[in-house]
């Protein structure tokens, strides 16, 4: 987020910039850790099928009407609410800062995974050649008391350093150095992946779907990931929206950043199902599904402690750069709204939200035990955000669109989408009608 433009609020230089930014907060642990798990654990092509089919229908469209409500009001979400609107609707921009404690306090507990596993690829993980040896690794460490809350502080410090000096140039150029260093290691690790003795049988469970299988838990867990994956639900997306230049095209910039994010989580499923199956793992494991893949994966490649390594700190820097934009959302709301400095704005917010991550972390190992309908507290915030708030923001966000601001949002010369957009008219009923109708329905039949 380069270059004061005006007054205070900084901008981004370019579009590509901007695309870095936005794809840098969508792609994340959400495609990497979570997206195969899921998918895993929900009848893979199934799952496969309904995330794109919920991505390029209801996610495109919130995309947008996020990035819309940002620039044309220049404001945090609940800034943002109250400027284009006020009254009742300020409330959707609460809801979003309380999202983003909630998803953060997790989050940063799987990021502190990632750390460790960084360092422990670099200490000798490696040096069993007993694929099934990783499995008790994980479960070892995730269920010390200690080890991985320490991670999770190293973790959220990390965020908490980089929002409270402010999202500058740095962490732009940093992405986008390392990012496609990211994609190219996920290539080269596809290719080992898929050419495993036994891989093809994690391929058809990819791409072959049975929807003999189908559940409506499966198509919540598809409509929720298709929320998280793409930061949408909560505001980050207003926020990024609210740094673009006039100039941008928001339409393509929606395409582009959905594109990008949805690219990566297909390869992530195809670096880990076929691994999976050809190591003969249990694809329905859950969260430490891909803890306990890659290294598997990296046992079977040249210099594998080396390129191990090297993609576990590529992944800490990926999902850094979502974790800055949940924290972004709080201290925005904090800095613009409160009048809080920037510094012990991110300082307090962080400290809160660590602590709200130790149970979760816990969850894993001493306090497996302590569960609430059958989920562990990890789990249970981890639904309540997924597949509770990020769509309820999701109906909330089109129906504002849809039915208060459109005009507003369309409206080129204040900063909204402008005439030149083809599909306004498909696009304005899917916020009024189409998503709303949707998304409502796939939650009131979960319950
Ligand atoms: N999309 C990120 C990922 O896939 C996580 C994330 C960052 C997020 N910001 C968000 C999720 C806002 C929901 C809302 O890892």
């Amino acid at each position: 987020m380069a270059g004061a433009e005006g007054k205070s609020r900084g901008q981004f230089t370019t579009r590509l910039g901007f695309i870095l930014a936005a794809a840098g907060s969508a792609i994340g642990l959400g495609n990497i850790w979570k997206f195969p798990y899921l998918a895993g654990e929900n009848g893979g092509a199934v799952f496969l099928i309904l995330y794109l089919g919920f991505i390029f229908t209801i996610g495109i469209s919130v995309m947008l009407a996020e990035l819309a409500i940002g620039r044309a009001s220049k404001k945090n979400p609940v800034g943002a609410f109250a400027h284009l609107k006020g009254g009742k609707w300020v409330a959707v921009g609460f809801m979003s800062v309380l999202t983003g404690f909630v998803i953060l306090s997790f989050y940063s507990v799987v990021g502190g995974w990632t750390i460790a596993y960084a360092v422990k690829t670099a200490t000798g993980l490696l040096s069993t050649t007993d694929a099934k040896a990783f499995g008790s690794t994980f479960g070892n460490f995730v269920s010390d008391p200690m080890e991985p809350l320490f991670y999770h502080g190293v973790f959220m410090a990390l965020t908490v350093a980089v929002v409270a000096k402010g999202v500058d140039n740095g962490i732009e150029k940093t992405c986008r150095v390392l990012m496609p260093v990211l994609f190219v290691l996920l290539v080269v690790l596809c290719i080992r992946s898929l050419t495993l003795p036994g891989a093809a049988k994690g391929v058809a469970f990819f791409l072959e779907p049975d929807f003999s299988k189908i559940n409506a838990g499966m198509v919540i867990a598809a409509l929720g990931h298709a929320f998280f994956s793409l930061s949408l639900g909560m505001g980050a997306m207003m926020t990024y929206g609210s740094y673009l230049p006039r100039q941008t095209s928001l339409p393509g910039a929606a395409l582009w950043v959905t594109s990008l994010d949805t690219l990566i989580a297909v390869m992530a499923g195809f670096l880990v199902l076929p691994a999976v199956f050809a190591f003969g793992f249990d694809p329905g494991a859950g969260p430490g599904l891909t803890f306990i893949t890659l290294p598997a994966v990296f046992s079977k490649i040249p210099f594998g402690a080396f390129f191990g390594t090297l993609f576990f700190v590529l992944l800490v820097v990926a999902a850094l750069t979502s974790a800055i934009s949940l924290l972004e959302v709080v201290v925005a709301y904090l800095v613009d709204e409160k009048h809080i400095a920037r510094r012990p704005a991110a300082i307090g917010a962080g400290a809160v939200i660590f602590a709200l991550g130790i149970p979760s972390s816990l969850s894993f190992g001493i306090w497996s035990d302590v569960t609430f309908l059958g989920k562990g507290f990890f789990d249970i915030m981890d639904y309540l955000a997924s597949n509770v708030l990020l769509p309820t923001g999701g109906i909330l966000i089109s129906l504002f669109v849809g039915w208060v601001v459109f005009a507003k949002v369309m409206d080129g010369d204040q900063g909204g989408i402008g005439q030149g957009f083809r599909w306004a008219k498909v696009w304005r009923i899917v916020c009024q009608y189409v998503a709303p109708a949707a998304i409502a329905w796939i939650l009131i039949s979960g319950f």
